[in-house]
């Protein structure tokens, strides 16, 4: 089966995470730090905070910057559940917004429609990796609506120069088995006001505050009763360890060529699918923007699931992102959002990562082909 998602760790990662295990330093430490500092880097900001998973950077963004009860936080409603629990977890309510029927990304006009005095944050989604049309999101949005990013699928956008996860009030990021760059899991986040990052560091580790050293680094410094510590505010624990971050490390410095790979099938099957009756295509990023090609799409209206189970049995494995949130039954949400549920019924995504071959993207044009008659 040729799979829609797939990574590429191998021997260097292997060999970095067997030079943690042979320091006997597991957690938190020299690799993690290492890490944040080469993110910051290639992000252009001047911090960045590694997680667990995005999922939990996306909580700590909304704690740290006391989203909370009373207020409304407008999101695409194509994104993932995290987003939409993680409003509703810290009492504040979600409104779902629909998307541009080509790009998937929230629609400025949506932001218009839907803002209200309640609005406090806005949550965007650079949905497949293509950049959403930040200066127009930030134009519709009131100047005091906080401007977050769930930048899950686009660890190497830029908009107008500007990384994706670094446009905004802050940024959260996914480096899951599923994504571009694969630690296992792991995440991070990027918070623009320093204030609000360090109550989002001490969210990460248990409420420990900005001056908490580890016991052991306590002792050294001359300090009787180095095993005593204060807390800043109640939280869990959802720091990354070396071995993950090890391998991330060498995950970013491959990350061009991830993504090199991604635009040379991504365009392939622009060249090779184009013009098949019954088929649509996604639009090229817009001007002055990159794509990390983290998703490639085709619209097949009236027959998606039908070329999705076509593909199955030709052992090509095809995927739908995302199931839009305001269907979710869960959170009784009675919107109807026409565009996201027009794609809900026509789009499919199909296998763009850079481990499969030639021969591989060839076959899946082929497969499509003759799904259509041509
Ligand atoms: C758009 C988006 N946001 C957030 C997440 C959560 O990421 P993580 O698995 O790192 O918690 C995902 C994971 O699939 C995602 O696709």
């Amino acid at each position: 089966m040729i799979q829609i998602f797939s990574n590429s760790l191998g021997d260097d990662e292997a060999a970095a995470v067997k030079r943690v295990l042979e320091s006997k330093w597991l957690g938190r430490g020299k690799e993690c730090e290492n890490f944040e500092k080469e993110l910051s880097t290639y992000f252009n900001t001047p911090e960045t905070l590694l997680f667990n998973c995005c999922t939990s950077a996306i909580y700590a963004l909304l704690k740290a910057y006391g989203i909370g009860p009373g207020h409304e936080v407008i999101i695409s409603t194509v994104n993932f559940v995290a987003v939409a629990s993680a409003v509703l977890e810290v009492g504040a309510k979600p409104v779902f917004a629909d998307v541009d029927p080509d790009y998937f990304n929230i629609l400025p006009s949506e932001i218009e429609r839907l803002k209200t005095k309640k609005t406090r944050a806005l949550f965007i989604l650079h949905y497949g990796g293509h950049p959403a049309p930040f200066n127009e999101i930030k134009a519709a949005a009131e100047k005091d609506v906080l401007i977050f990013e769930d930048s899950a699928n686009s660890v190497a956008s830029k908009y107008k120069g500007v990384h994706c996860g670094a446009l905004g009030d802050g940024g959260a990021f996914s480096f899951d088995a599923m994504k571009i760059l694969v630690m296992g899991d792991g995440g991070a986040l990027i918070v623009k006001d320093p204030a609000v990052r360090a109550k989002a560091k001490a969210l990460r580790y248990l409420g420990y505050g900005e001056g908490t050293t580890s016991g052991s680094e306590a002792s050294k410094t001359g300090k009787l009763r180095w095993w005593e510590y204060d807390l800043e505010c109640l939280s869990g624990r959802f720091i990354s360890n070396d071995i993950q971050a090890s391998m991330g490390r060498i995950q970013l410095q491959k990350l061009p060529g991830f993504i090199a790979r991604r635009k040379q099938i991504w365009d392939f099957y622009q060249k090779n699918l184009k013009n098949i009756p019954g088929l649509g295509l996604p639009p090229e990023p817009l001007p002055d923007t990159a794509s990390s090609y983290y998703l490639y799409w085709v619209k097949a209206p009236g027959r998606r699931n039908e070329l999705a189970a076509f593909l199955k049995e030709k052992g090509i494995y095809t995927t739908f992102r995302y199931f839009p949130l305001h269907l979710v039954k869960f959170y009784g949400d009675k919107s109807h959002l026409k565009n996201a549920e027009g794609m809900n019924e026509n789009t499919l995504n199909i296998p763009v990562h850079q481990n499969l071959s030639d021969g591989d993207t060839q076959l899946i044009v082929d497969a499509i082909r003759q799904f259509f008659n041509t």
